[in-house]
């Protein structure tokens, strides 16, 4: 019994990896766990039969070898036991001569004492080869002649690009706004930022920020305030009355956190030719109240 509880134990310890694996890349997201769990369950349910028969089997081996040793007894022959089916299976799959019948098979080369045996192929082994040659045939159909299964690298952009869209979605659902917006660092990001900047900002502000129509983006001097939150919220709204529209109905939410992101990289850059400061100077973190000029700018 306690045999069978340590089977049981070994057999279950992959479940609870995959339990703790979908822990941490949250289970609610993939429907196909409670699918998983299933078939694992199928699995160790099925390996618990096929244990339980196999302990029955020996039982009733047991039962037929002594009501037949109890026969040969009483017609006065003597008792040779049948071989187990276990025996009967590893003969069957090694096909080994026994030890005292190896003289049988034995080559007649001597190299110092090494000699030979002329052993046959054992059948397990030649089972496997066919097995992995039928494989083999198959894997060939179907990756590379008909091409119906995808291959690794299919496999990783299809990947891929399942991820990017549950990035969209994500995104979708939890769109930036002025006050989550966060200042990004991925360099992928900050280069699409930086597109967005030279296609749509450059004819007003100069491609390296240093200011025309618009105000030189890359002193310490705004007229609406220098945090990401402050910069996001002019992209996205505008500034009434002035040539600076409103991006927000152009650019997604997250193509506005993007090109602000860069323009804030365009800080302590030096222009080819630098517009003069405009509004007041603003330290980073310091004490000029973000929160209250974006609620005045959001109204
Ligand atoms: C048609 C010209 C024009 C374009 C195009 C333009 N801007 Fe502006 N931008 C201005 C002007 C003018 C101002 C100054 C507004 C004011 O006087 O308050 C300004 C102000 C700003 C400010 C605030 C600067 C400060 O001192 O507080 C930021 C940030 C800014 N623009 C970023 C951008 C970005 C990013 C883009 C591209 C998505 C862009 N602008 C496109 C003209 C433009």
């Amino acid at each position: 019994m306690r045999k069978l509880v340590s089977i049981v134990t070994v057999l279950l310890a992959p479940l609870s990896l995959v339990a703790q694996d979908a822990g941490a890349t949250s289970v609610a997201t993939d429907p196909m766990i409670p699918f998983y769990l299933a078939v694992a369950l199928l699995f160790v349910v099925a390996l618990l039969v096929i244990v339980v028969a196999v302990y029955m089997l020996q039982v009733l081996q047991i039962l037929t070898n002594e009501e037949a040793r109890k026969q040969a007894a009483a017609k006065g022959i003597p008792y040779v036991p049948e071989p187990s089916w276990w025996a009967k299976f590893m003969n069957t799959a090694t096909d080994a001569v026994p030890v005292e019948k190896e003289a049988t098979v034995m080559l007649d080369h001597n190299y110092d004492g090494i000699r030979e045996l002329d052993n046959h192929l054992p059948p397990w082994w030649k089972w496997l080869f066919y097995v992995t040659i039928a494989f083999a045939a198959v894997y060939l159909v179907f990756y590379h002649v008909v091409d119906s299964w995808p291959l690794q690298d299919q496999e990783y952009l299809t990947e891929v690009q399942v991820a990017q869209e549950n990035i969209k979605k994500f995104q979708a659902a939890n769109p930036v706004d002025e006050k989550t917006v966060t200042a990004v660092a991925d360099p992928a990001l900050l280069a699409e930022g930086k597109k967005i900047y030279l296609e749509n900002c450059a004819a007003c502000h100069l491609a390296d920020g240093g200011g025309d129509i618009g105000p030189n983006l890359t002193d310490k001097y705004w007229k609406h305030g220098g945090s990401i939150n402050n910069v996001f919220t002019v992209v996205k709204n505008g500034v009434t009355g002035t040539n600076m529209v409103a991006w927000g109905s152009v650019l997604s939410p997250q193509m506005m956190q993007n090109v602000s992101s860069y323009v804030l990289t365009l800080q302590g850059t030096t222009p080819a030719k630098a517009k003069a400061p405009e509004g007041n100077l603003y330290e980073p973190g310091g004490a000029s109240s973000d929160s209250v000029k974006v609620q005045a700018m959001i109204k």
